[in-house]
């Protein structure tokens, strides 16, 4: 258990990305752990994912701080308190400040459901609907100061239905996130993929 790669994991809701990082870890012979959980909201159900599994998890309200800066000043003390080396984002909905992007460059990733750089920010099955593309999907990227805009690490697609409508087509990705972001993280515990000079490399 001591050289798997020690993994935090920020939410906001409803945690089933977060379920599905925390399904894939159990099994003994995944390279990654789930250290902390981090919700900025109260009353996030992703929360009860993380007691169950036995998961220390921190609530760290945006609204108690005055600026951006220093809530993720709380948000950094308490990663590094668990020593966590990878930040997963997983339905987490504050955007970061430029200074804590900067200083988890390359070890801090997040998950969106759309094939980026396409349909970017919220409602993006909304977007994708009246876009009337026939193929949507969800991509895992390394997080960069851009919102939704970081180097690519892996994609799935999915096809958008006639008569789907947002819910349908959220519901189609999600069982395609639930997939792809436990694959990116252990191609990254592994070593397998890094950041390097603002590009993704695979190696092996
Ligand atoms: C997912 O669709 C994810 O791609 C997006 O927010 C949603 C979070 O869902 N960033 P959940 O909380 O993991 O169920």
């Amino acid at each position: 258990m001591g050289d798997k790669l020690k993994v935090g994991v920020l939410i906001s809701g409803r945690g089933s990305n977060l379920k599905a990082l925390i399904d894939a870890c159990a099994n003994e012979d995944f390279p990654a752990r789930i250290a902390i959980v981090i919700s900025n909201v109260r009353t996030a159900g992703g929360l009860s994912h993380a007691k169950d599994a036995g998961i220390p998890a921190a609530i760290i309200p945006h609204k108690e701080f005055s600026t951006r800066e220093a809530f993720d000043a709380a948000i950094d003390a308490e990663l590094h308190r668990a020593g966590i080396e990878l930040v997963c984002e997983a339905g987490f909905m504050r955007i970061h400040s430029d200074g804590f992007v900067r200083k988890w460059l390359g070890k801090m990733i997040n998950i969106h459901p759309s094939l980026l750089p396409a349909f970017k920010g919220t409602h993006v099955h909304e977007q994708v609907i009246a876009a009337g593309v026939k193929v949507s999907g969800c991509t895992v990227h390394y997080v960069t100061p851009e919102l939704d805009s970081g180097p690519i690490i892996s994609q799935s697609e999915v096809p958008v239905l006639n008569g789907d409508t947002p819910e349908t087509l959220a519901a189609r990705v999600l069982t395609a996130e639930h997939k792809l972001y436990p694959m990116a993280l252990k191609e990254i515990a592994e070593g397998r993929v890094r950041l390097t000079d603002g590009c993704v490399v695979r190696t092996g």
